[in-house]
């Protein structure tokens, strides 16, 4: 069935208190709740209690303490009849964790328990109404054998432990805050805690905890680190404290997604909480930093204000990745942080806007909330939010959150309520804003300037794409962050803020002696596309020039990105090409030897944009014909810079180990230095790489190695694969990496490679960050996965049918890439569209892939 965000009604019944008792085993748990319910003021009476669930059956059924009969199911609920008037409903229930495969709910891992309940995965441990505007207090004892579960947490703090006389013990968890039975949590487990503590700003002390096996107790200094200034900054940048005497995080190794901001209890995929130099890169660093801030801040932005209903999910998540982009802006740099961000937007979220997934950041309907996990709803809510906050300016977007967590901490909240909030506090107009919640698709934005007289006047053009179940659109508030350069003197005379909102607008500039060079969407203002009128020269001073650092990044970019799609498409003229290569030449050759240039900017301002956003800015694109000529590109660099890219290598190759910036710097350089130089000339690069990999003490220059050896057909390439297997084989997230870089390689063969690594001893369907390194990053290497027989499509088809009935959230992930057909060349759009009919055959498809199948062919 499908819903809608139209039919939201009240739950019939208020559950002020929720008591749940566990008994703990990895095969058998028996789960006894006990609701007190009243009716709901604020909702229409019912006679009958609904209480969801998925997969489970009740054991028994009382009412204010006498078992009944007369319950009934509905599909998977359980109906209670209740008389009006406040009541205890107890329910047994009893599960499998070990069977639970698909990691929602109760499962076990590695031999300890834990749950993920997000979005509906309560209703799989207990019979409950699993809906977010329902919030209770909840009391849990867990009991369960000692051996096996020394460790026993729950939500918010412990009230209560024992021993009992057969072996087994006991805690009891009290949760002073409501919450909705998503936020639930519970962990029983043999494990150890790096532990610390954090004095809020009213003086609460708080223990901290970090849980891990046993050997990965060395790889949590960093996590705790990024917890602690994760809670300084919130107290500081949004004057959030924290409010329960503990706070827990627990690592687990199957997780599906990256982790879950369960009140008082975060629960974590292992990959965004361990982290040492000889295992992580500098990358994993920051996403460790990054997901524990993001967890962490959940705890205002989401717990103490929740979403009314799943339509709302944006209202947490887009707020809760701007804060968490915000403050790692803080922690790592602003420029390049922002640039980082920019391009998951654009390799993520701009495809999934322009293709058969679109949907707005609040969507009006969905069949699989789980499906709604999205770019969209994460990083393009981020954007609209950001874009509030560029402008109204910094301190009135404080005084509109302060508001909003002011005004409805406790409660359920709607997307609504956060801009009105926004309206009151930070006194901005967001009538026309709405649009960016209700309407899907990218906005194409057109800037023409002309130029007469010492006059300079833009003409600003917008328009949003069609989207399924939406043809017509209207114009949206686009804030625009502008510059004029000056080409003669390099500068400029101040930044301008335009507010386009209606289809075309223009705005005038006067007194400039020659015609200025334009520097738009500084800073990336707004989530669009810009087309703007600018030759190739201009953009070369840009990138040379500009003093946003974005739109120094954008310059180069544009630059490549012209060439590369005339290119691909066919039709560039020996002369063109030539006359292109060198004003990318020439800007590329200004970056590598720049010394006023900080390298970790370096690093991004070297990167050459990615296939997919390559094939993004054409209607119908080939990948074959993009990644050719990107290699053709490269190469072309490699052999031209040669000399300087070898001298770059072997500078930062001096720098000493440190997790400092100019250190990070430094190694994220040697790698695309490298990339360059294996591109011009891959025999002398495969010693070069191989010289970085034996030579490194951290994996950021390990991984860089073996990355580029991986794509190349070197002995080197070999034998480094063979050690650095060798060398990790007991690290699971190690191992990840090594599946990982050989499923994305540049290697001719690389379809190949992942069809045996599928049947490698280490590789299983049942760990999702295993399935992830290989299939995934298959499906992200373009030229492998769009192999023109239509290998690549079939691999990733297989997966989905042999995944689905394990773990039908992950496998609907893998949906997507397939879905890309209408924007790719026919003959492969066929071969696509094939693969997703086999899927669509599958008689037992689970709701979540059937709806990501159905959206993709278009029915
Ligand atoms: N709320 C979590 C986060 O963003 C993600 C939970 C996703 N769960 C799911 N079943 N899709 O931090
Ligand atoms: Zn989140």
């Amino acid at each position: 069935p499908v819903i809608r965000r139209e039919d939201y009604t009240p739950f019939a019944w208020a559950l002020p208190e929720t008591r749940l008792a566990f008994d703990l085993g990895v095969e058998k748990t028996r789960v006894t709740s006990s609701l007190s319910v009243e009716p709901n003021p604020a909702a229409e009476p019912s006679p009958v209690l609904r209480l969801n669930g998925d997969g489970i059956t009740a054991a028994q059924v009382t009412v204010d303490g006498a078992e009944i009969s007369d319950w009934t199911m509905d599909g998977p609920d359980l109906l209670v009849p209740l008389s009006a008037g406040a009541h205890v409903v107890g329910i047994v229930t009893e599960i499998d964790p070990s069977a639970n495969s698909q990691l929602m709910g109760l499962y076990a891992s590695g031999g300890m328990l834990c749950t993920q309940c997000e979005a509906e995965g309560f209703r799989r441990i207990t019979f409950f109404p699993d809906r977010p505007d329902v919030l209770s207090t909840y009391t849990v004892t867990m009991t369960g054998p000692k051996s096996l579960f020394p460790v026993l947490l729950s939500n918010g703090n412990q009230t209560g432990e024992g021993q009992n006389e057969d072996g087994t013990h006991w805690a009891e968890w009290h949760d002073p805050w409501p919450k909705p039975s998503y936020l639930f949590a519970l962990v029983a487990g043999d494990l150890v805690a790096n532990t610390d503590s954090f004095t809020t700003m009213s003086g609460r002390e708080v223990d901290l905890a970090i849980y891990v096996r046993d050997g990965d107790l060395p790889r949590t200094d960093h996590a705790m680190r990024s917890l602690i200034k994760s809670m300084e900054w919130d107290e500081q940048v949004f004057g959030r404290e924290y409010d329960l005497d503990v706070f827990n995080i627990v690592a687990v190794s199957d997780f599906n997604m990256g982790a879950m901001e369960n009140k008082g209890l975060n629960v974590f995929n292992t990959k965004y909480v361990l982290a040492d130099a000889d295992t992580a890169t500098d990358g994993d660093f920051d996403g460790v930093e990054g997901v524990i801030a993001h967890e962490y801040f959940h705890n205002w932005s989401g717990n103490r204000i929740t979403c009314q209903d799943w339509f709302q999910l944006s209202l947490k998540e887009g707020f809760t990745v701007l804060r968490d982009q915000m403050f790692s802006q803080d922690m790592q740099g602003e420029a390049v942080k922002r640039i980082e961000d920019v391009r998951i937007l654009r390799g993520v979220q701009f495809p999934e806007d322009s293709g058969p997934l679109a949907h707005p950041i609040r969507p009006d309907s969905f069949r699989e909330i789980s499906n709604f996990y999205t770019a969209t709803i994460y990083n393009k809510g981020a954007e609209v939010i950001r874009m509030m906050r560029t402008m109204c300016g910094p301190e009135a977007f404080r005084k509109g959150t302060d508001l909003y967590f002011d005004r409805h901490d406790g409660e359920a909240a709607t997307c609504e309520d956060f801009i009105t909030a926004m309206e009151d506090g930070a006194g901005l107009d967001l009538t026309q804003f709405r649009l960016w919640y209700s309407q899907a698709g990218t906005p194409k934005v057109t800037v023409t300037m002309n130029y007469t007289d010492g006059e300079a006047s833009l003409t600003v053009h917008q328009s949003v794409p069609a989207t399924p179940g939406q043809a017509i659109k209207k114009p949206m508030p686009i804030p625009l962050k502008i510059a004029l350069f000056d080409p003669a003197t390099g500068t400029h005379r101040g930044e301008e803020l335009l507010l386009c909102n209606q289809a075309e607008q223009r705005f005038t500039f006067d007194g400039f002696a020659q015609k200025p060079v334009l520097s738009v969407n500084r800073g990336f203002s707004a989530p669009v596309t810009i087309a703007r009128e600018i030759e190739d020269h201009e953009l070369v001073f840009l990138a040379a020039n500009d003093d946003d650092a974005f739109a120094r990044y954008e310059a180069m970019q544009d630059l490549v990105v012209r060439h590369l799609t005339a290119a691909s498409s066919g039709g560039l003229s020996d002369e063109a090409r030539d006359a292109a290569r060198d004003a990318i030449g020439t800007a590329f050759g200004a970056i590598i030897t720049d010394s006023a240039l900080d390298d970790s900017m370096r690093g991004e301002l070297m990167m050459l944009p990615s296939i997919t956003y390559l094939a993004e800015q054409q209607e119908v694109a080939d990948p074959s014909a993009i990644h050719q000529q990107r290699e053709d590109l490269k190469a072309w660099l490699g052999v031209r810079f040669a000399t300087e890219l070898a001298a770059l290598h072997d500078r930062v190759s001096q720098l000493e180990f440190s997790l400092e910036k100019a250190s990070r710097g430094a190694r994220k350089v040697k790698t695309q230095a490298l990339v360059y130089l294996a591109s011009g000339d891959p025999e002398s690069g495969s010693k070069v790489a191989a010289r970085q990999y034996d030579a490194a003490d951290n994996m950021t220059d390990r991984q860089g190695a073996l990355m580029v050896l991986a794509g190349l057909g070197t002995a080197a390439r070999t034998d480094k694969l063979i050690d650095f297997h060798r060398r990790y084989a007991d690290n699971e997230l190690v191992v990840d990496k090594w599946f990982a870089l050989q499923a994305s390689s540049l290697h001719p063969k690389a379809i190949e490679h992942v069809k045996a690594l599928a049947e490698h001893k280490d590789f299983t369907l049942r760990n999702p960050n295993r399935v992830r390194s290989l299939y995934m990053a298959f499906a992200a290497n373009p030229h492998a996965f769009h192999a023109e027989d239509g290998e690549g499509y079939r691999l990733i088809a297989d997966l989905i049918i042999a995944l689905d009935p394990i773990n039908p959230q992950t496998a609907a992930r893998f949906v997507s890439p397939l879905g890309r057909w209408r924007r790719i060349e026919p003959k492969r759009a066929a071969l696509m569209r094939e693969q997703l009919e086999r899927i669509a055959a599958v008689k037992t498809l689970s709701r979540d892939t059937f709806e990501q199948v159905s959206r993709s062919l278009g029915d």
